[in-house]
């Protein structure tokens, strides 16, 4: 039985889409039971908090395979969850990582990851990590204002990254879960096969809608305000967020090969990503 936590998310899903056509027996940890519905009959739901470490006993029931997230809202540490996963009796645990743990670049984004990878490897149990570049799927929040007036009001347009397709995330994931040998102990980092700007990603919304978008640069104070107002992340990670998006980071440009040697195909750009989502910006 493998464990997915965050399958009601944009990587997770993937994971247990992945794992069922592989025919792998699945159970999804959530806070939401409803979100994991279109499952219904096909995978075990158990109704769990990761916040909360100490109940995650009916999660880990028989689970020998988990595919974990540990760097989320409300999660104060990984060591208390993987001692729980260890003692459950799992034998490999596959951690969603970002691509901010191994910058050269100290920020509180990097040490919360690298602590969740700390966790991970010290954990006693066979590991697995994937450090995820930015992810094509955080231009969704965009989609209102697309919709409604054909522009994007964000912070740092000139930000690069080799943004990622969380589906190709997911499905990396998927392929170490189901054979975790050639994978133990080792680190991947998954990113898409080219670099792009904030504002290259709003050009390709408006070229895949037939009507230009138009970029209005938000101020940097209003950005990092809604990151904690709005988005609960505290004070210090929202100012590595916004350092990351006026400064860049030289890691984040970078493109990697694990993608296309794991999955025997390149990773999806963001033009297809988006052809993919366009109907959410239309
Ligand atoms: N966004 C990026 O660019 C990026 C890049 C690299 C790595 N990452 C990592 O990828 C992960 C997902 O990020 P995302 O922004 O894409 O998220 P997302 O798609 O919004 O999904 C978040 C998932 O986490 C679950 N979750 C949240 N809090 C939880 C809790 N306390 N207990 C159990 N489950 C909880 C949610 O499940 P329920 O609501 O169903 O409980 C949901 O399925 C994070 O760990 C993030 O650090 C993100």
């Amino acid at each position: 039985m493998i464990l997915v936590t965050g399958a009601t998310g944009s990587v997770g899903g993937e994971v247990v889409d992945r794992l069922l056509e592989q025919g792998e027996k699945v159970r999804v940890l959530t806070r939401n039971p409803e979100g994991a519905r279109r499952w219904a009959g096909a995978v075990d739901v158990v109704t769990g908090d990761l916040s909360d470490p100490g109940a995650l006993g009916p999660a880990l029931d028989r689970v020998d395979r988990a595919f974990l997230l540990l760097v989320l809202p409300g999660v104060r540490q990984a060591g208390p969850i993987m001692d729980a996963v260890r003692d459950a009796g799992v034998e490999h645990a596959v951690l969603l990582s970002s691509i901010r743990a191994g910058s050269a670049q100290d920020s509180a984004l990097k040490q919360v990851n690298l602590a969740a990878e700390a966790a991970v490897r010290e954990s006693g149990l066979g590991w697995t990590v994937l450090r995820g570049g930015t992810f094509m799927s955080n231009t969704l929040p965009w989609a209102a204002s697309v919709r409604t007036e054909r522009v994007v009001r964000a912070f740092g347009g000139g930000f690069r990254s080799s943004a990622v397709d969380p589906r190709d995330v997911g499905a990396v994931a998927a392929r170490v879960l189901a054979d975790p040998i050639p994978h133990r102990s080792r680190t991947h980092t998954l990113t898409g096969g080219e670099v792009v700007t904030i504002t290259e990603q709003v050009a390709v919304l408006g070229d895949l809608l037939g009507e230009p978008v138009t970029f209005e640069e938000l101020p940097e104070a209003v950005t990092r305000a809604a990151m904690v107002e709005q988005l609960h992340y505290p004070p210090a990670l929202a100012d590595s967020m916004v350092t990351m998006l006026r400064n860049g980071d030289e890691s984040l440009p970078r493109v990697d090969g694990a993608v296309a040697e794991i999955l025997g195909r390149p990773p999806r750009s963001f033009r297809e990503w988006a052809a993919d989502h366009i109907e959410v910006f239309r």
